[in-house]
């Protein structure tokens, strides 16, 4: 038995190991790479740090118990911002994948739910709301990457 145990401490530890050395991989399946110019993904990544600014206010909204402040904060990047950035975002649109869209509008779609559970001040349902938001934030970061195209 004296002998057993180190072998067998051994045989773990290479397995935790071997184990560990595969997550990686397996936690970075390949992502769908979409093409932009340089200008657009510049555009693309400008509203994506806008919607963590967003949910950023939120939350320091509610910490501070200033609804109002969180409710604009929501309201800001729900879909009054798609209907705002439809023009300028015209050409960039034509480039992404449908699904990706839908994942675009569901976002926006979602902060403006998530406005309305602000504006009746229930926080059950505040955090249910953030919980589906930020869902789809991560769905797609494990979806899609940006690359800016070759000319
Ligand atoms: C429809 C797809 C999609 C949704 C939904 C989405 N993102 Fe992103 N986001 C991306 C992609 C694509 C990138 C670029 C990732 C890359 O190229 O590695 C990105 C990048 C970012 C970045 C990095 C910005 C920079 O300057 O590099 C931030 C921050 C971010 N997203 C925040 C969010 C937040 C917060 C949400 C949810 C409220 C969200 N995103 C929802 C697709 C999405």
């Amino acid at each position: 038995m004296g002998f057993m145990k180190p072998n067998f401490l051994l045989i773990l530890i290479l397995n935790i190991t071997l184990v560990l050395c595969q997550f990686p991989k397996q936690n970075i399946p390949q992502r769908k790479i979409i093409y932009l110019t340089k200008e657009e993904k510049e555009f693309v990544l400008m509203e994506m740090r806008q919607l963590l600014k967003s949910i950023h206010n939120i939350h320091t909204g509610l910490y501070e118990e200033n609804y109002n402040f969180a409710y604009n904060s929501a309201k800001k990047v729900g879909m009054n911002m798609v209907n705002e950035l439809q023009a300028a975002e015209k050409f960039i649109l034509l480039k992404l994948p449908s699904e990706f869209k839908q994942l675009g509008f569901s976002t926006h779609k979602q902060f403006d739910i998530l406005a309305e559970s602000i504006k009746h001040k229930n926080n059950k349902e505040i955090q249910k709301n953030l919980s589906i938001l930020t869902s789809y934030c991560i769905s797609c970061h494990d979806l899609y990457a940006l690359e800016v195209e070759e000319k």
